[in-house]
């Protein structure tokens, strides 16, 4: 990471580096939001397919709903905001679990965790790092690729966000995607989503949203500018034109040195022995 005061670009609360765009005094303030019973959490560690998920979960509903701004995404004045949407709230965020607010766990919110190949998620970083300008500046991929397995970056730690999350999978009020199974079966995972959510979607329809919902659709739409710009569903960035790069299972394979993946295969195999991933 360059040191020319980049690193004011970060901060750090309970361990964890937020960028600027979440003020501490929010993040303290997190716990004390209230959450309604039909919020619904779109969770993520970030460059996993926030974005993509969302674009998704916004084409099954028919009534009014609000893709919020990430709970962690402002000043103080983000929970006031959130608290004065009329609207049913689908909410996204990058928080691991201990921090997320307690009352969505108490009410039992429904909550979607999406995940990806942490290999392909520290490349799909890389570029984004180098690209926006909410992150430090990184030279080159060997340098990303040790900060990365340091949990060093913006949201810390892929393994203990991942692990944090894991750990409740079998709530009743958590279901946990793989992006590359939405690579491989969309039709099938939004099925999964509708069954989830409760909604009555036919196969007909859930086709029509897969083909509104493939890369180069949601890429065309943003450059467009048919899709709102300066809306995201990641606390990192506000345009939207940085998010959707490649969109491929596997590109870590352009990047990893064979000693790199070793490092990588190592350290995964430490930390994740208790997964069942
Ligand atoms: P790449 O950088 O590997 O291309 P997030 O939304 O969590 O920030 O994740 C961004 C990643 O999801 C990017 O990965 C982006 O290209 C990919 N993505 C976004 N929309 C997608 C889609 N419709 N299909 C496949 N991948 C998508």
């Amino acid at each position: 990471m360059s040191n020319s005061g980049e690193a004011e670009l970060l901060h750090t609360f309970k361990g964890i580096p937020f960028t600027t765009r979440s003020s501490p005094e929010l993040l303290k303030s997190l716990h004390t939001f209230d959450a309604r019973e039909d919020d619904v959490l779109l969770v993520s560690y970030p460059k996993s397919g926030t974005h993509w998920l969302a674009g998704v979960i916004t084409k099954l509903y028919n009534t009014q709903v609000t893709i919020t701004s990430p709970i962690e995404f402002g000043d103080i004045s983000q929970l006031e905001k959130l608290n004065k949407l009329s609207s049913k709230r689908i909410i996204p965020t990058h928080l691991d679990y201990n921090m997320l607010p307690p009352n969505f766990k108490n009410k039992k919110c429904k909550m979607i965790y999406i995940s990806r190949n942490p290999k392909d998620t520290a490349v799909s970083m890389f570029h984004y790092y180098r690209d926006n300008p909410n992150l430090p500046t990184v030279d080159t991929w060997t340098a990303f690729f040790d900060l990365f397995l340091k949990g060093n970056v913006v949201c810390g730690s892929w393994f203990d966000h991942f692990l944090s999350w894991e750990e409740h999978e079998d709530e009743k009020n958590i279901l946990f995607l793989f992006y590359e199974d939405m690579k491989k079966d969309l039709p099938k995972v939004v099925k999964e989503i509708t069954l989830f959510l409760s909604l009555n979607i036919s196969d007909d329809d859930i086709q029509d949203i897969c083909e509104k919902s493939s890369f180069s659709e949601m890429k065309n739409d943003t450059e467009k500018e048919n899709s709102d710009p300066t809306h995201t569903v990641c606390a990192l960035t506000s345009n939207r034109k940085l998010i959707f790069r490649k969109g491929a299972v596997g590109d870590w394979k352009n990047y990893f040195t064979p000693k790199q993946n070793i490092r990588f295969q190592e350290m995964f195999d430490e930390k994740m022995k208790l997964s069942k991933m």
